[in-house]
């Protein structure tokens, strides 16, 4: 009887504990086994990586070859409105080569297919409750690097020297890392601001790219420059413990809770693309009054939903250092 007691409590301790797990945070970054074709309603504004290579593939590099590693940064959008996010420190990474044995160089970038507004805010279709996503994001690497573009109003450093051996590891890397990475996420969401804090969920874009190539670079064996400045572009959400809502079918499909629904679109729709400039007053109020006044956050990751009790400071941009890897 004694033990039978003592069996049942373990398994209770082992459910409640199993619970806690299923709790992890922040919650990790789903990946997937293969990347599917994107929907014909995401209609890029700007095609993706124009000049890739046709079947994303990287030219092969001869194993004794050195290759000059760049960290590359630049304003976001610059080609469309110059320094302008530069001003805010809202920066785009990137990644360039360069062989010394063919003088040809390269970048990598990690990025939107459909733009930064389609990969943090969905479309309501008339007639459709569920919101809809166009929120892939993925590698794009090509022939050339735009001096200009990165040294005029950003960053053009050398920060490692690799072999042609290393560098085509890496290449092997960066198509699995493609495939299996394949949305955007634009939020860091914490509990506050602070080294201590509780971090909720990390963000996917292009930084996250550039720091996990250079984490896979240096377990390579790698060795990075040291003092070279690295700060980086962070969008934060501040919320107190996230609350798991569901998945498009279990919330907006015929079983789903109704109401809930129902929120949750009236909570999207004032982040609508394509507003008139007197639209777009009017959602800017209704923002503000979700957000700050009644806390409220939907956040969509890892293709579920959560909402997230928002608290002060709500909402921040940081431009802060990541150090080059280093032990
Ligand atoms: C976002 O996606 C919509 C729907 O495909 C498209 O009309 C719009 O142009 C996209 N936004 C940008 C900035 O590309
Ligand atoms: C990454 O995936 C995208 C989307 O399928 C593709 O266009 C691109 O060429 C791939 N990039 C690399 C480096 O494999
Ligand atoms: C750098 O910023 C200035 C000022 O906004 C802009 O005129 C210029 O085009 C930018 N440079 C590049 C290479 O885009
Ligand atoms: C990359 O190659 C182009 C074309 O040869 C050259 O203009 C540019 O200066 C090179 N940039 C770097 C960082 O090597
Ligand atoms: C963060 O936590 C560490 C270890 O628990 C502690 O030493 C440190 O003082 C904390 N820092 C802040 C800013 O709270
Ligand atoms: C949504 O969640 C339900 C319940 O957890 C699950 O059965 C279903 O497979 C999920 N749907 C998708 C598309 O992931
Ligand atoms: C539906 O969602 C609302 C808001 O999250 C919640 O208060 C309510 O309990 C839910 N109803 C059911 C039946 O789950
Ligand atoms: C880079 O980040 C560090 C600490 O995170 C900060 O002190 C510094 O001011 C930042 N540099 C710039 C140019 O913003």
């Amino acid at each position: 009887m004694a033990r039978r007691v003592q069996a049942a409590s373990v398994l209770l301790l082992l459910v409640w504990c199993m619970e806690g797990e299923l709790r992890q945070w922040p919650v990790p970054y789903k990946r997937f086994d293969h990347r599917p074709k994107s929907d014909p309603f995401c209609q890029a504004q700007y095609t993706f990586c124009p000049t890739g290579y046709a079947d994303g593939s990287i030219p092969l590099m001869k194993n004794e070859d050195v290759i000059e590693v760049f960290r590359l940064q630049a304003p976001v959008w610059e080609f469309k409105y110059g320094d302008l996010l530069g001003h805010f420190k809202i920066m785009h990474d990137a990644i360039g080569f360069r062989s010394e044995l063919t003088g040809k160089n390269y970048t990598a970038e990690w990025y939107e297919l459909f733009q930064l507004g389609n990969c943090t805010f969905p479309h309501l279709r008339p007639g459709i409750s569920a919101p809809f996503w166009c929120n892939q994001g993925a590698a794009c690497f090509f022939e050339g690097i735009d001096d200009q573009h990165w040294r005029t109003n950003g960053t053009l450093v050398p920060v490692a020297t690799i072999s042609g051996s290393i560098f085509n590891q890496l290449a092997k890397w960066i198509q699995e890392d493609n495939n299996t990475g394949i949305y955007y996420e634009t939020w860091t969401v914490q509990g506050s601001l602070g080294p201590n804090a509780s971090v909720w969920f990390d963000s996917y874009d292009c930084s996250k790219f550039v720091l996990r190539t250079y984490e896979k670079l240096f377990r390579l064996g790698a060795t990075f420059k040291r003092n070279i400045q690295t700060n980086y572009t962070r969008l934060f959400l501040f919320s107190g413990e996230p609350v798991y809502l569901g998945n498009e079918s279990t919330i907006f499909g015929p079983l789903g809770n109704k109401s809930l629904a129902s929120d949750m679109q009236k909570f999207y729709f004032p982040f609508r693309s394509h507003q008139s400039y007197k639209e777009l007053v009017l959602s800017i109020l209704d923002m503000y009054g979700k957000v700050v006044l009644d806390k409220i956050f939907y956040l969509y990751y890892n293709f579920e939903y959560w909402y997230l009790p928002m608290k002060p400071p709500y909402i921040k941009i940081t431009y802060e250092k990541i150090p080059l890897p280093f032990r």
